[in-house]
């Protein structure tokens, strides 16, 4: 697919995820000669800044993601396609203003949208572009781009849905799980359907359970007032650790077109079993962090971040066990953890194999065998690696553990951010790394019965210190001998 010239317009340009993600972004797909020719990008924001300001804000966004790989004759070349609009996103006149601006013929016609603002803001915000024909594609495409959280529930974000689709056809509306541009995510569906030698294996009759876990060593920030209405489940659960998990469960898609890969993953989501509420405790878990030490240094307990009230439930932890109720997984346990402030920053999915029979071994000095493992390293470190058991060398005949590695970056191939690939898909109009509304609603039917349980449980939520693997809630595992695994080399049992 081809990528057109088209007008970025980006609402919330002087927030933390431009700064962070979107700028760097752009001016990376600049870099790689990847902005289609006359693409500009209008940054829209509060703030009384003009134009020479806004480029001096800009290129410290950059410098700071960059660091030594700052260009300064690419940026100056980026810096030519920006542009500063002040306004206020709640009033009318910003709008209107946004209009003439985009008449002028330096704008691409083909616009994208790019809310990066507070979710209670969409529908205002969509319905006044629409009021000033903003949404129309008499002359080009427009679409939007709307960062998570599509909602707070599953009612909520019906009702977001509702009024959206006033504005918009579902083929402008692009819903963004920045983990579905992340490479290795990608690659966990080439690494499932690229290799024929798995799929006799991925099914019930091989696999014990699946364990997907994302950890952070940051806390929450600056961003306590969002952070408290959502709490871990909502803010990661729901949304990038489902999606991870229908990647690696789904049946192989027809083809990579977008309709064929969200149909497979909506399948999935469709056949979790719903969990009762009398069975939440079962599970799912949650906690939040106490002080504790993260790299040495003292941190805070969540009760003392900023703007969080002192007797919060608000869980920063949060851990579930799922059921796929479908010929491939029926009887498997897949177990899901976050948290923030943990031991270690680190996305993984692990899949743990069922034991081979001992017999063969019994009267040799092995007493027990470790499973076979397939680690898919997300991030930081991004690798695929299989464990198999392999004999010591030496005379008795004893095993261990030994990992194959099919890590697939070689040092001088460069990290690409999620957003960049993303953004760029707008761009191309490929939506297959989007979320289709019924995604995300099957996404909030799976959670919704624990978060309403959770809700009216206002007295008490369990602690862990910060540094930890977080909160002990070894009750959601089936066996004894299941336990979340944290490292992607082997561990010995
Ligand atoms: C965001 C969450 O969607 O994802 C954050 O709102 C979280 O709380 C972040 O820290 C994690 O993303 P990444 O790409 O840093 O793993």
């Amino acid at each position: 697919m081809n990528a057109e010239p088209c007008t970025y317009v980006i609402f919330g340009a002087t927030g933390n995820l431009s700064r962070i993600k979107l700028m760097p972004a752009l001016y990376h797909l600049d870099a790689a000669n990847r902005l289609p020719e006359g693409t500009r990008i209008v940054g829209i924001g509060r703030r009384p800044w003009d134009q020479k300001k806004w480029l001096s804000e800009v290129r410290d966004m950059i410098e700071q993601k960059s660091g030594n790989d700052f260009d300064e004759t690419i940026f100056q070349r980026f810096s030519d396609r920006l542009q500063y609009h002040q306004g206020d996103i709640e009033q009318p006149p910003c709008y209107t203003e946004l209009a003439e601006l985009l008449n002028d013929k330096k704008f691409p016609k083909n616009i994208a949208f790019y809310l990066s603002v507070s979710p209670s803001e969409f529908g205002n915000v969509m319905e006044m572009l629409s009021d000033n024909q903003l949404f129309d594609e008499e002359d080009g495409w427009r679409r939007v781009i709307i960062e998570k959280p599509f909602g707070y529930d599953l009612d909520s974000a019906q009702a977001l849905q509702k009024r959206i689709s006033h504005y918009l056809t579902e083929e402008q509306i692009y819903r963004i799980d920045h983990y579905l541009g992340k490479g290795m995510v990608q690659n966990v569906l080439v690494f499932r359907f690229a290799n024929i030698m798995l799929e006799p294996i991925w099914n019930r009759n091989y696999i014990d359970h699946i364990q997907i876990t994302h950890s952070e060593e940051i806390g929450i920030d600056s961003r306590g007032d969002y952070y408290n209405g959502a709490g871990a489940m909502r803010d990661m659960l729901q949304s990038h650790l489902l999606q991870l998990l229908t990647l690696v469960t789904m049946e192989p898609p027809a083809s990579m077109a977008a309709e064929s890969l969200r149909d497979e993953k909506v399948k999935v989501l469709k056949s979790i079993r719903p969990i009762a509420k009398e069975a939440v405790h079962g599970h799912a878990f949650r906690g939040q962090y106490a002080q504790g030490h993260i790299k040495g240094e003292k941190v805070n307990s969540y009760l003392q971040e900023e703007d969080i009230p002192a007797n919060s439930v608000t869980e920063t932890y949060a851990s579930m066990k799922l059921y796929i109720d479908n010929w491939r997984w029926r009887g498997v346990p897949m177990y899901l953890r976050t948290g923030k402030r943990m031991a270690k920053a680190q996305s993984t999915i692990s899949i743990c194999f069922r034991h081979p029979p001992l017999q063969f071994f019994r009267d040799t000095d092995v007493q027990c065998m470790n499973q076979n493992w397939i680690l898919l390293g997300i991030q930081p470190e991004e690798c695929i690696r299989i464990e198999m058991t392999v004999k010591e060398p030496g005379l008795e005949m004893s095993t261990r553990t030994s990992s194959l590695d099919a890590s697939f970056r070689n040092d001088d191939e460069k990290a690409i951010d999620a957003y960049e690939d993303l953004l760029l898909d707008v761009l191309k109009g490929d939506r297959s790394l989007f979320l289709r509304f019924d995604e995300v609603e099957y996404a909030w039917r799976i959670v919704d019965p624990i978060l309403q349980t959770w809700a009216i449980e206002r007295d008490y939520i369990a602690t862990y210190p910060s540094g930890s693997w977080g909160p002990e809630d070894s009750r959601l595992f089936d066996k004894s001998a299941q336990s979340w695994r944290s490292s992607l080399t082997p561990e010995c049992k």
